[in-house]
C-alpha cells in the first residue's frame, strides 16, 4: 500500500495503472476509521482492481463553530486498519495542496442541501461537493462508495453527479451499526458513557417507524410523533429535526409513500448524531 500526498504524484501512479486497463476505485473519507468505512472499502474491492482510499478532514464542510479542530485523527492506526483491508493507494494530502489560497470556487447542489442538516449547517453540503468533486477530478475514479449511513450527503453527490455529468459510477453502501444498533461514526467517541448508553434509543426509534409503515400507517406525522415520543424518553437526548422525505427530492411528505425514508439529527450533549431508515 502506498500513501501519496501530492496530487501530481498521485495522477502519474493512477495515470499508469488507467493506461493498463485497471479500474479505479475511490473510497472518500476523513479518516479515523470504523467498520463502517471499511466497508465501503469492501463494498468496491471486487469491482475494481485499484482501491483508492482518500483522507482528509475537509475544513470548507465544518462551520465556525464545529469540530474542525478536535475532529477525531489517528493516521496510524487508519494506515494500519486500511493495509490490512486490502487497500492499493492512500491519498492523505494536506491542506495546502487541496485548497489554495486564495480559493474561489465552489460545487452546490442548492435546493438538496438547504433540508435537513442543511437548515442547521448551511455551508456543509457545499463543503462536501466541492471536495468530492475535486477528489472525483484529481483521482478520476470509475466508482466511487458513499455510506447511507449520511443519506443526505450520498444523495446530494449522486446528483451532483447527473447533474454535472461526472463520469463516475455511485454506489451507495449500507449503515454499518454497533451491536446494541447506534451507527457507527467517527463522531460516536466523544460521547460520555452515560450519552453512549442512551444513544441506541435512536435507532430503536426508527425500527419502530418501519414497524408502524409495515402495519399499515399512511400518515408521516403520526410515525415523526412516535419516533418523537420515544426519543424524549432518553433524558440526555435533544431532538434537532425528525423528518419524513422522498429519497429523490428530499422534499417532505404528508402520506407515507413508496421511496420515502426517515432521517433524525439528536444531540446527546454536544455531540451531534444522525441516523435513517427507508420506511418504505
Ligand atoms: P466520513 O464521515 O469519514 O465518512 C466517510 C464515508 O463513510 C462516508 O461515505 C460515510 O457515509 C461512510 N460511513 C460513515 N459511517 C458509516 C456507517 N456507520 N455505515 C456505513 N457507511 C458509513 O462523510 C465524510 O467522511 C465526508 O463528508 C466526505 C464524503 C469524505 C467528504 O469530505
Amino acid at each position: 500500500m502506498q500513501v501519496i500526498k501530492k496530487i501530481g504524484d498521485l495522477r502519474v501512479i493512477l495515470g499508469e495503472y488507467r493506461k493498463s486497463g485497471k479500474r479505479i476505485g475511490l473510497v472518500p473519507t476523513m479518516g479515523y476509521f470504523h467498520e463502517g468505512h471499511l466497508s465501503l472499502i469492501d463494498a468496491i474491492r471486487e469491482r475494481v482492481d485499484i482501491v483508492v482510499v482518500s483522507l482528509f478532514v475537509n475544513p470548507a464542510q465544518f462551520g465556525p463553530d464545529e469540530d474542525l479542530e478536535c475532529y477525531p485523527r489517528d493516521f496510524e492506526q487508519d494506515e494500519q486498519m486500511a493495509k490490512e483491508r486490502g487497500v492499493d493507494i492512500i491519498f492523505y494530502p494536506d491542506k495546502d495542496e487541496i485548497y489554495p489560497d486564495p480559493f474561489f470556487t465552489y460545487v452546490a447542489t442548492e435546493d438538496l442541501s438547504k433540508v435537513l442538516c442543511g437548515t442547521s449547517r448551511p455551508i456543509h453540503f457545499r463543503g462536501v461537493t466541492t471536495i468530492v468533486a475535486k477528489l472525483f477530478n484529481i483521482v478520476q475514479p470509475d466508482i466511487a462508495v458513499f455510506g447511507r449511513k449520511d443519506a443526505q450527503q450520498a444523495i446530494i453527490i449522486r446528483k451532483m453527479v447527473e447533474d454535472l455529468n461526472f463520469p463516475v459510477e455511485v454506489v451507495i453502501a449500507p449503515i454499518v451499526r454497533e451491536s446494541d444498533g447506534l451507527a457507527m461514526s467517527s463522531r460516536n467517541t466523544y460521547l460520555s458513557p452515560k450519552e453512549r448508553k442512551q444513544a441506541p434509543i435512536i435507532y430503536q426509534s426508527l425500527k419502530k417507524a418501519v414497524e408502524m409503515v409495515q402495519r399499515g400507517e399512511p400518515d408521516a406525522g403520526g410515525v415523526k410523533h412516535s419516533i418523537r415520543q420515544q426519543i424524549e424518553t432518553a433524558p440526555l437526548a435533544r431532538i434537532e429535526y425528525i423528518e419524513i422525505v422522498r429519497e429523490r427530492d428530499l422534499k417532505p411528505v404528508k402520506v407515507i409513500e413508496p421511496g420515502t425514508f426517515v432521517a433524525v439529527a439528536v444531540f446527546f450533549g454536544k455531540t451531534r448524531l444522525i441516523d435513517n431508515v427507508v420506511l418504505k
